[in-house]
């Protein structure tokens, strides 16, 4: 086998024909002109370095034909000390100045490549915003709590019995069918998703202690398309209170009170009759909305009433000593007609920007 060729090798060979002559004047300038012309192509710092290596490296031409001043005779090594002194002394000043240029260039394009714009947009992560139904339930609460009323809350997954049995609604009666529902497998598990937070009524009649007044904001579930104007799943906020000698009168100045606090003191109520199983006498509540969108007008809110004696008694609470009213409005409902949102979809679908208009104060 033989040796591959190696065009580099012959430059270590101090008699190859590339190698000048110390004492040739005109081979050794041909050698430095050729160093000198390599610094000078060379366009950076790496490209330098490796013209450096080739021109006055060990195995250089310059380096080996100065190697052979040693054997030259005593007569020759003056002059080819001098010629190969001044030589090499051209080489390395070019070499220096050329390294002066390029190390320069070099700091000047790391200091561009490099620089920070001070003026520049910082990049913020975003903060991100509460989503309106839940500053309104705030706001809703809020109000109800500086009246001295509790919050109370109840489960979303909730048992027929809670969410039509107990608040007077007959096994046959079509009043169930008023809202359509989402019962849960198995059926004979009696276990539905809440059609409404009235069950929690019940509830808190049966946890609490005499008298009671609370506000329970909560999320509810309908067998409703999703379209501009309704979604199977939405919040309601119900009201209950149950005291000595409640009365219609009662349940009126709190809604009233309430309707100011949300929509300014023009703001005012007016209810027309309506049944629901669980209150007697039942009410749809309208509101006077002053700065309604299309200019003042009475927009339906909610559905109130006095609770029921048979849901009293379903409850435990003697009816002939106690009595109380009830209310549940739904929180998307009054977004829409308060904030001038006219499509449920931009609530659903949890775009920040949306949230984010709102800010912190609805
Ligand atoms: N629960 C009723 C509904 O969802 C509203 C309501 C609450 C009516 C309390 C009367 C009393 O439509």
């Amino acid at each position: 086998m033989s040796e591959p060729t190696n065009p580099e090798k012959d430059v270590t060979d101090a008699h190859s024909p590339d190698v000048p002559h110390p004492t040739d004047e005109a081979g050794i300038n041909l050698v430095v002109q050729a160093a000198l012309a390599a610094f000078a192509a060379a366009v950076n710092l790496d490209e330098l370095k490796a013209a450096r290596l080739a021109h006055t490296g060990e195995k250089a031409p310059l380096s080996l034909a100065n190697r052979e001043i040693g054997r030259l005779d005593k007569s020759e090594k003056a002059a080819a000390g001098k010629l190969m002194g001044a030589s090499r002394g051209r080489v390395n000043k070019a070499l220096a100045e050329r390294t002066v240029v390029l190390e320069a260039e070099d700091a000047a394009r790391i200091l561009v490549e490099e620089t920070v714009d001070v003026t520049a947009a910082p990049r913020r992560r975003r903060a991100g915003a509460r989503h309106p139904l839940s500053t309104l339930q705030d706001r809703v609460s809020d109000i109800f709590v500086g009246m001295g009323w509790e919050i109370a809350e109840g489960p979303e997954v909730e048992s027929e019995w809670f969410n039509f049995d107990a608040l007077n609604f007959a096994p046959d009666h079509p009043a169930r069918e008023m809202q359509d529902t989402f019962f849960i497998d198995p059926v004979d598990s009696h276990l539905l998703l809440r059609t409404h937070t009235s069950p929690v009524q019940v509830r808190s009649m049966l946890e609490r202690e005499v008298p009671i007044y609370v506000l329970c904001p909560g999320r509810v579930y309908r067998t409703d398309e999703l379209d501009a104007t309704h979604t199977p799943v939405f919040h309601q906020f119900e009201g209950l209170a149950i005291d000595k000698n409640l009365t219609m009168a009662d349940l009126r100045g709190t809604l009233e009170h309430f309707a100011r606090q949300m929509f300014g003191e023009d703001a005012s109520i007016r209810l027309r009759p309506n049944f629901f199983p669980f209150t007697e006498p039942s009410a749809e509540l309208d509101i006077w909305h002053p700065g309604a969108k299309g200019g003042a007008q009475w927009i339906e809110w909610g559905g109130c009433g006095m609770v029921n004696p048979n849901v009293l008694r379903a409850a435990g609470i003697d009816p002939e000593e106690y009595s109380g009213f009830a209310f549940g409005m739904g929180v998307e409902r009054t977004l829409m007609f308060r904030n001038e949102v006219p499509d449920m979809h931009d609530m659903i679908e949890g775009d920040i920007r949306f949230s984010e208009h709102f800010g912190m104060e609805i």
